[in-house]
């Protein structure tokens, strides 16, 4: 239960789904969590939780779209613990539209939440990480990262951007000792998926049902992920860098 002792490890998206469990895990597994998310209330819900099962989390306000704000949080991050030794960049947003159903400004977002936010909070962290001797990021990107899917133009187009950047990043800072992977989650139970229903116009009994449709049969639960992310972050996956994970279910395969 101690994977990750003495090690600072900074979430974005931290406030829900698969953010939410892995800030959980990460804190038994004994690293000092931070949560960066523009959801206040569920991101201060998750710290309790956290502290109510002995463990050690911060959340502050962020929109990882800002660059203003990243910073912020990783300078906050280093005067809360001392250090960043992981980076968790997995916020994001989707919109289930075709290129005809998009507008420019839902374009422009989609890929600010989901890319630029990749960008950005790696920037700034990575010095910190130079100087600790090296460091872990792990983004998400999507089976959707792999391959295209419909009525998701933007989603897609994003998520093949994380995991080429997660790529070029790892060639970049391997040097350093810093290692960047992807994880590529398949249909994951959180409130992003059941929005997506809500999107398409679709039942959420009858979208869920189609999502639970692999070899596996059934749709991923959040934590299922967070797993993937702790071997990511652990030193168990100390030769692994420039992977891009996929944990679906057999959904690609
Ligand atoms: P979620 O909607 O439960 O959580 C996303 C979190 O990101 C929320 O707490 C939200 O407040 C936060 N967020 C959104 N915009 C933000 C911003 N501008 N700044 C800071 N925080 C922001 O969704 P879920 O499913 O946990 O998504 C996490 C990641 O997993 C996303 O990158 C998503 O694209 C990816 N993913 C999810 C899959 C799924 O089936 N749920 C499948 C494949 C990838």
């Amino acid at each position: 239960m101690n994977t990750l002792a003495n090690k600072v490890a900074l979430i974005t998206g931290g406030a829900s789904g698969i953010g939410r469990a892995t800030a959980i895990l990460f804190a038994q597994e004994g690293a000092a969590v931070v949560l960066a998310d523009i959801n206040v209330e569920q991101g201060q819900s998750v710290v309790a939780e956290v502290e109510a099962a002995g463990g050690k989390a911060i959340f502050f306000l962020c929109n990882v779209a800002r660059a203003d704000d990243c910073r912020a949080a990783v300078e906050k991050t280093i005067a809360a613990f001392g250090g960043l030794h992981i980076l968790f960049n997995n916020a994001g947003i989707i919109r289930r539209a075709d290129v005809l159903g998009t507008t420019e400004e839902e374009w422009d977002r989609v890929m600010a939440v989901n890319v630029k936010s990749v960008f950005l909070m790696s920037k700034y962290a990575i010095p910190h990480m130079e100087k600790a001797g090296g460091g872990s990021i792990i983004n998400t990107s999507s089976g959707w990262g792999m391959r295209g899917g419909g009525n998701a133009v933007s989603y897609c187009a994003s998520k093949g951007a994380v995991t080429n950047m997660t790529r070029a990043m790892a060639i970049d800072h391997g040097a350093q000792n810093i290692r960047v992977n992807a994880v590529c989650p398949g249909d994951t139970d959180t409130p992003m998926l059941r929005s997506e229903a809500r999107q398409l116009g679709q039942d959420e009994e009858s979208f869920m049902a189609e999502a639970a449709k692999r070899p596996l049969r059934r749709y991923a639960q959040p934590l299922e992920i967070a797993q993937a992310v702790l071997y990511l972050a652990s030193d168990t996956a100390s030769y692994v860098t420039g992977a891009a994970l996929v944990i679906d279910g057999g959904g690609l395969a």
